[in-house]
Order: structure tokens, then sequence, then C-alpha cells
């Protein structure tokens, strides 16, 4: 059985090189991004339900990463995971304009205060997504941590225009998860009656 770390710090040296391998991706085949995707359960959905895309997970654990495209070589289904630091390496892996749905799910642990500058979603991972998703892409947020679902949107409402809120300026996303699939840690704040905060933002 494989041992998978429970965190990893996204800040050490170690990441800051991109070491992931590009997938190969059909051009004319919509692209859906889950950035911190874990085991991709949401992406397997998905795939399940419309197998005529392609679908990316980005994932600074790499032992998830295997274990991610062995289901999927095993599967046959069109999922991808690349092992990478999101906030650094997006443009590396994706063309510009390229990403037709972002989806980041639960991002991260981190919400002690001195866990801070960990976070996944900060201006630099907002300038990456903005380079990388195509003009009317959605980019889907949610948590069950409230700092983070507020740092995020701030976030967001600060990156230079390029996102518009679906809900209204500084507005939560209050009509649930529209994708009709649920990540691993969706499911379980659903089960363990956790409120989720999401946003909903288009590219400009
Ligand atoms: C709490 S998990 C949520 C997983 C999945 N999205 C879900 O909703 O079930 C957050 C994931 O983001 C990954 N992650 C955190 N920071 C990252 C970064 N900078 N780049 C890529 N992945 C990151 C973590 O390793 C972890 O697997």
């Amino acid at each position: 059985m494989v041992r998978i770390r429970q965190h990893v710090n996204p800040l050490s040296p170690g990441y800051e090189v991109f070491r992931g391998l590009r997938p190969r991706l059909e051009p004319g085949r919509p692209v859906e991004l889950e950035v911190g995707c874990a085991d991709a359960q949401f992406l397997f959905e998905r795939a399940a339900v419309d197998p005529d895309r392609h679908y990316v997970g980005v994932e600074i654990r790499e032992d998830l990463v295997d274990l991610v495209n062995e289901r999927a070589r095993d599967e046959g289904v069109p999922v991808h995971a690349v092992f990478c630091q999101a906030q650094l390496h997006l443009p590396e892996i994706f063309a510009p304009a390229s990403v037709d749905r972002v989806y980041v799910n639960f991002p991260d642990p981190w919400f002690k205060r001195r866990h801070h500058k960990r976070r996944m979603v900060d201006a630099a991972l907002a300038v990456g997504l903005a380079h990388v998703a195509r003009p009317g892409a959605d980019v889907f947020f949610q948590s069950d941590v409230w700092d983070i679902a507020l740092d995020a949107m701030e976030t967001f409402e600060r990156a230079d225009d390029a996102f518009v809120n679906q809900a209204g300026e500084w507005t939560f996303w209050r009509r649930g998860n529209p994708y009709g699939v649920r990540s691993w840690r969706e499911a379980n704040a659903e089960a363990t009656g956790l409120p989720i905060w999401r946003i909903l933002y288009r590219r400009r």
C-alpha cells in the first residue's frame, strides 16, 4: 500500500522548478482543470458524465498524482494529473486561454494564522488562472473554511478585473454546486453538515 503524505509545504524550494509531465491535450477538445485535485474524485465523476472532454488535475503531492494517473489508465478515462506547484506552474502546463473551466475545491487545510502564507489561492494563482482560462470560462471555488473562502474572494475580486463574480461583486454563490458531481471533501462536508462557501467567477 502506498503511504500518502497528508501535507507538504508548497513554499519549499524543491517545488520551484516544474518537474511534472504535461498531458497531451487534443486540440478542440474542451479542458476542465481542478487545482489541488488530491484523488481527483471530482474529475473522475465529471469524466463519467461527459467523457468527451479532458480533465486535468494539478496536485503538489506526487504520490497522489501517480495514483490518479494509474486509475485513469486502468479505467480508460480522460483524467490526467500533473505534479506541480499550482501558484507557479499553470502557464507551463497550459497554453494561454486554453482552459474551459476551473475548479478550486476545498483548497487547503492551512487555516492556522501562521500558515497564512501557504494558502493556495493567492495573487500568483489568480494571475496563472487568468492566463490559462479562456474568456468566458467558469472559475468555481468552494471551501468549508470561512477564512479561506473570504481570502479567496478578496484575491479574485482584486485580480485586475480578470474575473466577474456571477453572484455580484463580493458576494458568495448561493445556488449550490452547479456541476452535478462532488469532490471527496465536498461529500464529506455535506455528510457532516458543515457549511460550504462557494464563489463562481467567469473569466472576463
Ligand atoms: C484539502 S485537499 C482537497 C482535495 C480535493 N480538491 C477535494 O475537494 O476533495 C487540497 C489539495 O490541494 C493540494 N495543494 C495544496 N497546495 C497546492 C499547490 N500549491 N499546488 C498544487 N496542489 C496543492 C493538496 O496537496 C491537497 O491534495
